[in-house]
């Protein structure tokens, strides 16, 4: 099995998933301030070590997706970071967009950028050790057209393709926003578009299948409209992705894009349970399981453990919903 292959198995399979802690230099200052926390580089790498060092996190985490600050930074033991990961038994991963603009043309849709000297950076991260990588594209169902879907898209398969040369699992994701208060239906519509696109585009680019985790949001009404059970939420989800994402895909790992813990746990152990799914299903969850673990903690060394128990707690049940 080449090393794609098995790295894109062992981020999704047997029970374990993907912890993202990859906020930007400015969302994580504005979580870290929100919690009364200065924010700068030593609360950020603080904050980020206390995550990455959880007694046990590789039982039910196989891979963390670090921002290029973190990945470029050392523990307090001197370590850096992507070293410390994987002798934690936690593969480190990098997320390598740059970010969104408007789309010229386009009602406010937006574009992910990064591509720019994109090789080169893949380059120097697989030297000093990532496994996998990340980009997010940012799909609002309000702006969303056939048109800024196929820009989203092309963008995310030149960067998979570009990632397999360099040796890195690409964590492809077209995160369809779960803000508004749309309705179940409309995020199911706005869904199949984005990935029956990213997958004609991941094609043409001959991307490798077998060597990708897709990052897909669950289909739910927006956050601001009424809930559905979970058991609605799976179907919907199952519905979409069995009609839209290829059996050669080995796993997917959605993103909690802010529904609460309970509420993401409850999608996935539904999803889980299906028993005609070809693919591995599992968590690349940032708030669903880092909020509480922030807050406990509170920018004071006296509540890194309690802080580390709260994360831990989180990732036990997000990776119980797997089985
Ligand atoms: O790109 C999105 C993040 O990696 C996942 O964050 O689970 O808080 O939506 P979230």
């Amino acid at each position: 099995m080449s090393i794609l292959h098995s790295t894109a198995r062992e981020l999704t399979h047997g029970g374990r998933g993907i912890l993202a802690a990859d906020e930007s230099i400015k969302t994580m200052s504005a979580r870290l301030e929100a919690e009364g926390i200065t924010a700068g580089e030593t609360a950020r790498r603080d904050y980020r070590e206390l995550l990455l060092t959880a007694p046990g996190l590789s039982a039910t985490v196989s891979g963390i997706i670090l921002a290029d600050e973190t990945f470029g930074q050392e523990l307090s033991d001197g370590r850096p970071f992507p070293v410390a990961a994987r002798e934690l038994g936690v593969l480190p991963g990098i997320k390598v967009d740059t970010g969104t603009t408007p789309l010229p043309g386009a009602g406010g849709a937006l574009i992910t950028e990064g591509l720019d000297g994109l090789g080169a950076r893949l380059s120097s991260y697989a030297e000093r050790g990532a496994a996998f990588a990340k980009w997010r594209a940012v799909i609002d169902i309000a702006t969303t057209t056939e048109q800024t879907a196929r820009a989203n898209g092309h963008a995310l398969a030149r960067y998979a393709a570009l990632c397999q040369e360099h040796g890195i699992v690409p964590i492809v994701e077209p995160e369809v926003l779960c803000s508004g208060d749309h309705d179940i239906v409309a995020c199911a519509d706005t869904t199949r578009l984005a990935l029956a696109v990213v997958f004609n585009e991941l094609e043409d680019a001959g991307v490798d299948l077998r060597g990708i985790v897709l990052k897909p949001n669950f289909v739910t009404p927006g956050l601001e409209a009424p809930k559905v059970s979970a058991a609605a939420v799976a179907a919907a989800t199952f519905e979409i992705l069995r009609s839209t994402v290829p059996a050669a895909v080995p796993g997917i790992a959605f993103l909690s894009g802010g529904h609460p813990t309970d509420d993401v746990c409850a999608f996935l152990k539904e999803l889980s349970a299906i028993p005609e799914r070809p693919w591995d299903v599992t968590f690349s969850f940032g708030r669903a399981l880092v909020s509480a673990a922030l807050s406990t903690w509170g920018g004071a060394p006296a509540n890194v453990d309690a802080a580390q128990e709260r994360l831990l707690d989180n990732c036990r049940q997000a990776a119980d919903a797997t089985a």
